[in-house]
């Protein structure tokens, strides 16, 4: 005799039988239903180490089989209106609570027990993968914005009036002691561009990037990836403005292929905004930040320079 799994599954009903007989025990139809039932379930099952029905049947056959087993055995229940009653009989009796034991274990544990279940179940058992993706990707060599192709190499913000930012007296790029940079609106040109740059800025990107450009706007934190910190070194400071016109422009839908995985929530601003308020808003970031944009003389060694405050 080969002692293989279906012998002994075979030989685990009868002792089950055997032992009932033995015992003189004549458990009631509910029993015996969820006897019948648990043990269909044991041979179909795919999912122990050492199922008894070999090889493992897939899921939805389990299903299949699982769901036929169920009506066989619901149609033995309820071959005639006494068994049928009898099947009943415990289970009103725990609903009603007369069996308070079982009350409890069904409508306390059993919850408990399935939420645990869906818990582990659902629960991610490998850790997320790496997402190897180009923050910063290699501009085009031309954008198109309302019409106008431009070359990215070379362009300038045409509202970027001193190379140097030195806007105030003395050849500073600070404002004059004691006075309010944004006042300065009136007397100095490129603080006029600044603050026209800073309403855009408030009308349209704070909700992402944050009234203080640091990436945590009230939005930010629904978005993967999140906004771009603009205080952070490692953002608007080691870019050009031609770079930033270009994203500014074209938001995530215009990333090139080399920056997905990537779904960045970033607007296609050229939809919403005039090129002369794409330039003086790219003005503000820096102004506010008091990052000076990498320019053109300076090569990729140099990671552009980081200016102070302001
Ligand atoms: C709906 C949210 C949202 C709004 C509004 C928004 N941005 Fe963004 N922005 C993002 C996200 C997300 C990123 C980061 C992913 C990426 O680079 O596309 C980003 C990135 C950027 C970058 C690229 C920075 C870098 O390091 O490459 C710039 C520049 C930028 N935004 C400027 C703006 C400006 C200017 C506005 C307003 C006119 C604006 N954003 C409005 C979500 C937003």
């Amino acid at each position: 005799m080969i002692f293989n799994r279906y012998v002994f599954y075979v030989l685990m009903v009868l002792s089950i039988v055997a032992v009932n007989l033995i015992l003189r025990l004549s458990p009631n139809m509910a029993m015996k239903a969820t006897y019948v039932w648990l043990l269909g379930f044991y041979f179909y099952t795919p999912y122990q180490h050492d199922s008894i029905l070999y090889p493992p049947i897939p899921w939805t056959l389990f299903i299949t089989y699982m769901m036929l087993w169920t009506i066989g055995t619901f149609l033995y229940i309820s071959q005639d209106p006494k068994t049928f009653a009898d099947f009943r009989e415990p289970i009103v009796k725990t609903i009603l609570g007369d069996y308070k034991i079982a009350r409890y274990v069904v409508f306390a544990a059993l919850p408990v027990l399935v939420g645990m279940g869906t818990y582990t179940f659902i629960y991610p058992k490998y850790p997320e993968p790496v997402e190897l993706r180009t923050v910063h990707p290699a501009p085009p060599a031309t954008t198109k914005v309302h019409g106008k192709t431009y070359t990215l190499e070379g362009l300038q913000n045409p509202y970027r009036i001193d190379e140097q930012d030195n806007y105030y007296e003395g050849g500073t790029h600070l404002p004059v002691e004691g006075k309010f940079p944004f006042l300065d609106a009136d007397s100095v040109e490129y603080m006029k561009y600044v603050t026209e740059g800073g309403s855009v800025f408030f009308e349209n990107c704070h909700y992402c990037h944050g009234d203080q450009l640091n990436g945590l706007g009230m939005f930010s934190h629904v978005f993967n990836p999140t906004p771009a910190n603009f205080v952070d070194p490692g953002t608007i400071a080691m870019l050009r403005e031609s770079f930033l016109f270009w994203r500014v422009s074209k938001g995530g839908p215009g990333l090139p292929n080399e920056s997905t995985p990537w779904s960045s929530a970033m607007p296609p601003w050229e939809e919403h905004l005039t090129t002369e308020q794409i330039w003086k808003v790219i003005l503000f970031e820096y102004w506010y930040t008091g990052w000076h944009p990498r320019t053109f003389d300076e090569e990729s060694s140099s990671g552009g320079e980081g200016g102070g405050g302001h």
